[in-house]
């Protein structure tokens, strides 16, 4: 694996040698983040040898490199996931991919199911913790010793620092902030009302597919790590109403706006 990872590294620094201080991995819907940036280099997923492919619709398979305002980035529009059948440690390699590249902290970002009675459809949710429990840890096999340790802790897998800077952030933006923990299943099913009940008995306040598992990569390696989940419906068995990819994508449309412009005052103050 870590072979692999170098091989990709490899790849990218073909094309471009820009090295970013900030990595954002954008989730479903909020993908157009990336065209707004002032952009160096562009690799394409497919461009990279051994890369895992993005095949969900909505979700682009690239990575732009550039600037916020002063602070160079590197942004996965569209990733990976484990219910497109990649291995978990291939779905973590382009968080890996960003670290060796440079990055020190990583902003994940993802649509997401509200689990919590009191979040609406549209909220933003700054991620506080985590529940994995439901999927494989994407540490599983050797040990990469060349990036962490065998057995990492992950008693603060989102940096307190950076949960102070997303709150000042979103104050800053005017945007109501929604505070809790994220459970990640396998999907691509969503989930059923019992185990929505579930979640809730567990402590879990969102649901989705996807970004536990790259806070986890990302903390092997000592990144700094934060992230907004975007509360694209109420989970299932909270509505009257059946769950679907494009309810999911409308509402990120909707809010794709305020997103933006906090994501934006994130990275400036990070
Ligand atoms: N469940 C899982 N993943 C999701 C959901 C959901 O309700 N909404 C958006 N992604």
């Amino acid at each position: 694996m870590y072979q692999k990872l170098m091989t990709c590294v490899s790849s990218v620094r073909e094309k471009t040698d820009f090295k970013p201080e900030i990595g954002l991995i954008l989730g479903s819907g909020l993908g157009d983040y990336a065209d707004g940036i002032q952009t160096e280099a562009v690799v394409e997923y497919s461009e990279i040898e051994g890369f895992p492919i993005s095949t969900v619709k909505g979700h682009k398979g690239r990575f732009v490199f550039g600037y916020v305002e002063h602070v160079p980035v590197v942004i996965m529009q569209g990733r990976v996931h484990y219910y497109e059948g990649y291995a978990m440690s291939d779905v973590v390699l382009p968080t890996r991919l960003m670290g060796v590249l440079g990055a020190k902290k990583i902003i994940l970002t993802n649509a997401a199911g509200g689990v919590n009675e009191t979040y609406s459809s549209g909220d933003f949710m700054m991620i506080t913790d985590h529940i994995t429990t439901a999927v494989p840890s994407p540490l599983i096999g050797p040990n990469l010793d060349e990036l962490g340790e065998r057995f990492p802790d992950m008693s603060e897998v989102y940096s307190k620092r950076l949960q102070e800077v997303i709150r000042k952030s979103a104050k800053k933006c005017g945007i109501v902030l929604k505070e809790g923990v994220y459970v990640q299943f396998t999907g691509p099913n969503y989930e059923t009302p019992a185990e929505i009940r579930m979640c809730r008995a567990w402590g879990g306040d969102a649901v989705g597919m996807s970004t536990a598992c790259e806070a986890m990569a990302a903390r092997h390696m000592g990144l700094e790590v934060c992230g907004i989940s975007c509360i694209t419906n109420l989970a299932a068995g909270m509505s009257q109403k059946q769950l679907n990819h494009k309810e999911v994508q409308e509402t990120a449309d909707r809010v794709s706006e305020e997103f933006k412009k906090l994501v934006t005052e994130m990275i400036i103050n990070m």
